[in-house]
């Protein structure tokens, strides 16, 4: 043990001092482009680097602290499950698992939950479901499931294959096969690529879509749309699966993104705010979506008692502190200000998107910087911001903030913006 920690410090020392300094050499595989910035300490919607500077975080681990940072409730009921019980597998009943899941069945159109540990997990459930819906009550040997151009699903080999963006493909080859895509809110477009499809019989098993694209720069999923795509599933006899990992649990000011359309989807996924900060993701069905059985699909540490007690104690602060108004009232609020902005600064600013706390700022086509330009020039006004794609600055602050920091928040893009001449 001793000689271990030992090869351990030697191997620090020539990485310099792990972690504290951004550009001190790393360990760490170069898949992300980082800030230049080492966080350290949360509380609440500010996070601190550590030299002790404080930021107001509307990154929020990407759509992911609902709650906030260093959460009471949170830090309270985890630490008692540390305690208690840390991991057994799906072999058993896990209490935490069958509450968390009974919680999602009564606030949403599901009725069973398949548990795992991300995203992108999620969605290679729904993906791996669609196939054996078309299988099994299509009678299709090799199904084809439509998604939307600009969509962003994951970064598994099934995810990116579902992913409309050619960018998280290239180099990749070959792709998962049956995919196939369509502009999203172009039912014309749509309905033609299914017509074709179907012209000589069954082909096509679901339909996977964002109510609102996230990734793919904060696109809102148009009413009209998303209505006539249900029709269109329930004559086709397709799946309409939605991915809400990003905009589900809460961050719309409703529950489900599926809500603002009006619509039920016959699966949806979840991820990122339901563990309020913790990995957990899961594949939500209706009954006639409900065709797993024994051995059909697992994961080892899909569902353990600490990721569902997260999401329960995620679930259940929400319904306690009524923070969908909240997000529904700083949504109005960052709104508002955001539109205010636009008008302040047109040579720069486009529009604004989005639905509650999911908002992007459109950068104008001519203006002379990027969103990634705008998230690092932020940096120094003290305040967190990500990108989504080349030309929008998404804002997806924690749900629980409150309004003196939505006017910071809007402070602070002002001033960030002031930046570029
Ligand atoms: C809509 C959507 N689906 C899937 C994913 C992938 O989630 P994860 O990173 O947890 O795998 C993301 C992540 O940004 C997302 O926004």
């Amino acid at each position: 043990m001793a000689e271990l920690v030992d090869a351990l410090d030697s191997k620090s020392s020539a990485f310099g001092h792990v972690g504290s300094s951004p550009t001190a050499p790393t360990a760490v595989m170069g898949t992300y482009n980082r800030f230049p910035l080492t966080l350290t300490k949360g509380k609440g919607c500010f996070v601190w680097d550590n030299n002790g500077q404080k930021y107001l975080d509307a990154v929020a681990g990407i759509a992911s602290c609902s709650l906030g940072h260093s959460n009471h409730a949170l830090k309270r009921v985890l630490t008692r499950q540390l305690n208690e019980l840390q991991h057994v597998s799906n072999l058993y009943r896990i209490p935490a698992q069958e509450k968390l899941a009974l919680w999602l069945a009564e606030h949403s159109c599901a009725n069973s939950v398949f548990f795992c540990n991300s995203g992108a997990e999620a969605n290679e459930a729904a993906i791996k479901l669609a196939r054996k819906h078309g299988h099994i009550n299509r009678g299709i040997e090799r199904p084809i499931i439509l998604s939307a151009n600009c969509s962003f699903h994951g970064r598994t080999l099934a995810a990116i294959s579902a992913t409309g963006q050619p960018r998280y493909h290239n180099g990749f080859e070959p792709l998962v096969e049956g995919f196939k895509f369509f502009p999203y809110n172009d039912i014309i477009a749509f309905e033609h690529l299914l017509n074709d499809l179907e012209k000589d019989g069954p082909r096509v098993s679901a339909v996977i879509i964002e109510p609102i694209q996230g990734e793919g720069g904060v696109n809102p999923g148009s009413l009209p749309f998303f209505q006539i795509l249900r029709t269109l599933c329930n004559k086709h006899q397709i799946l309409l699966i939605l991915d809400e990992v990003q905009i589900g649990m809460g961050r719309s000011g409703h529950w489900w993104g599926y809500q603002e359309l009006q619509i039920e989807p016959d699966a949806f996924t979840l991820a990122k705010g339901l563990g309020g900060g913790h990995a957990i993701g899961a594949l939500l069905v209706k009954e006639n979506a409900d065709l797993f059985e024994p051995g059909d699909h697992a994961s080892t540490f899909g569902g353990n008692p600490f990721a569902c007690q997260a999401g329960l104690t995620v679930a259940l602060e929400i319904e306690r502190h009524a923070v969908l108004n909240n997000v529904q009232e700083r949504g109005k609020q960052l709104r508002e200000g955001l539109n205010k902005l636009v008008k302040m600064f047109p040579s720069k600013l486009k529009e604004v998107r989005g639905w509650g706390l999911l908002q992007g700022l459109v950068l104008q086509e001519k203006a002379n910087f990027t969103a990634s330009d705008f998230a690092n020039a932020a940096i120094d006004k003290q305040l967190l911001v990500t990108s989504a794609g080349q030309d929008v600055v998404r804002l997806v602050p924690p749900l629980i903030i409150k309004p003196r920091e939505i006017k910071e928040l809007l402070k602070r893009l002002n001033n960030t913006l002031d930046h570029f001449t």
